[in-house]
């Protein structure tokens, strides 16, 4: 049985992560901005007990994640997955009308989010076993794979960060025998893919979690898909 943390738990893939642990009996630390308005989350409660805790994380706020990684340290003593899987993608902005405040705000929660919460639980971690970290990334992010007209400034830069930002992790979390992966989920139907997207939720976190599972220190710092083959950074 593994304790994971999850961001972003409330609704889309993380909600779907957080069903598919607990379907499998780990223990989940399923966390989101609002917990009082995350009706399906609290469901879950209903059907797997005290294996699910819900907490309050907002990634963008610092004093959040401090009193999140305090919430957590209070119940239990390691984690053995962290899954960073909150993300945005706002605003419609293109070259003619650049909003600065639309990529800040991308920034502060696809990769500074990522940082605030890797920092702060990164010593519960240390203790976890066969410890790793998920970061849930896009293919928008990859400066191989971009084309004309395909995404947004401030969404797919802020990925790249979030690449940026996983690989210089996975330099540092590996002296700790810690293992990350960084990941695209696919093209997933949730508020974020649209109801078009090509892969559904169920296939997008069983993918996620298939591949976390394979994961080992001897193939930590790399950008996969969902469907387990190795993304071009
Ligand atoms: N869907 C796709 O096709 C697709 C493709 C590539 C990558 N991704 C990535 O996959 C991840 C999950 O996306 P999704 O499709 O499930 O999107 P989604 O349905 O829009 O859900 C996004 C989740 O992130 C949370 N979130 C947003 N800002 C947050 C903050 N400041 N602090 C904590 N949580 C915050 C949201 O919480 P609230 O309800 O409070 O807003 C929500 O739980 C994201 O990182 C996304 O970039 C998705």
């Amino acid at each position: 049985m593994k304790q994971a943390l999850i961001t972003g738990a409330n609704r889309g893939i993380g909600l779907e992560l957080t069903r598919q642990l607990l379907t499998r009996r780990d223990r989940v630390i399923a966390t989101c901005r609002q917990p009082a308005q995350a009706i399906a989350l609290q469901d879950l409660t209903n059907e797997f007990g005290d294996r699910l805790l819900i907490l309050p994380l907002d990634v963008s706020d610092d004093a959040s994640v401090r009193a999140a990684k305090t919430a957590v340290s209070g119940r239990v003593k390691s984690l053995d997955m962290l899954i960073n899987n909150a993300g945005i993608l706002i605003g419609s902005e293109t070259l003619s009308n650049f909003d600065s405040a639309i990529m800040q705000r991308s920034f502060d929660v696809n990769a500074v989010g990522v940082m605030r919460v890797v920092t702060q639980f990164v010593d519960s971690l240390r203790l976890g076993r066969d410890p790793k970290v998920v970061n849930v990334s896009s293919q928008l992010g990859s400066l191989q794979k971009m084309r004309r007209q395909w995404g947004r400034y401030s969404y797919n830069s802020s990925k790249a960060a979030l690449n940026m930002i996983s690989r210089m992790l996975s330099f540092d979390l590996q002296e700790d025998g810690i293992a990350l992966v960084v990941l695209h989920p696919g093209w997933v139907q949730t508020d974020m893919g649209g109801v078009h997207a090509a892969v559904s939720s169920q296939d997008s976190a069983a993918g996620i979690l298939q591949v976390a599972d394979s994961l080992t220190l001897a193939t930590t710092g790399k950008f996969y898909t969902y469907a387990g083959e190795e993304h071009p950074w």
